[in-house]
């Protein structure tokens, strides 16, 4: 037992030293950005248990199909299947807008459905609403296969950042205009991992 934890230490201290991201108690610190704490593993995984409930009542005997759109939302959609209380499908859409901190303006499908959506009820799951361009793009895409529904929800959602009004129905936090990290969201490709969410600190 002993040895076993000891070995786990070192590893956890070479772990450390080898990652690009470093941890210090409170802020993060990934590539050139200092991230502060904004939501903890537990507040996440408390609200995402309650939206679980929500579909679950909203879609009760309907075998939905949950349309995650990747990268970010993976880890939403990976909890919140789990939250859901019934029959349901999985599939993934591969769109990209972002680069670095900002919105390329570009919205692309990189990677498509196979699934016949017609007469599907639809849950469409993202990880941030910022200007609305991804979903706006994606939900009208989903609209032209003629679903019986589509149902819109997002883990994160910036109000002030909105140019594109579009319908969501179930939103985790309503956050400030500010870059975000963590719980599926990445900054150039690093932070997906933190169980928690982190927000740029300004200087
Ligand atoms: P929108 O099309 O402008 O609404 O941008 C949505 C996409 O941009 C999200 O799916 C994210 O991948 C990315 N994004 C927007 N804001 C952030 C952020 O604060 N951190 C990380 N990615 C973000
Ligand atoms: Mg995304």
């Amino acid at each position: 037992m002993e040895s076993n934890a000891a070995a786990l230490l070192l590893l956890a201290q070479k772990h450390n030293l080898m990652s690009t991201t470093s941890h210090t108690a409170d802020t993060i610190q990934i590539r050139d950005l200092t991230f502060q704490p904004l939501f903890s593993e537990s507040e996440v995984q408390e609200r995402v248990a309650i939206l679980g409930l929500a579909l679950s009542e909203s879609h009760k005997g309907r075998t939905p199909l949950f349309i995650s759109i990747l990268s970010g939302a993976f880890v939403f959609a990976s909890d919140l299947i789990r939250q859901f209380d019934g029959d349901c499908e999985v599939g993934f859409v591969k769109l990209s807008s972002y680069q670095g901190t900002r919105s390329s303006g570009d919205v692309q499908t990189v990677m498509g459905l196979e699934k016949d959506l017609a007469g599907r009820h639809l849950i469409v799951v993202e990880d941030i609403v910022d200007t609305g361009r991804t979903l706006h793009f994606f939900l009208d895409h989903l609209q032209q296969q003629q679903p019986a529904s589509i149902t819109t929800v997002a883990f994160l959602r910036k109000p002030e950042a909105a140019q594109f009004d579009v319908p969501v129905e179930h939103v985790g936090f309503d956050i400030d205009d500010k870059f975000v990290v963590g719980y599926g969201l990445d900054y150039d490709g690093l932070g997906r991992n933190i169980p928690g969410v982190y927000q740029l600190l300004e200087k």
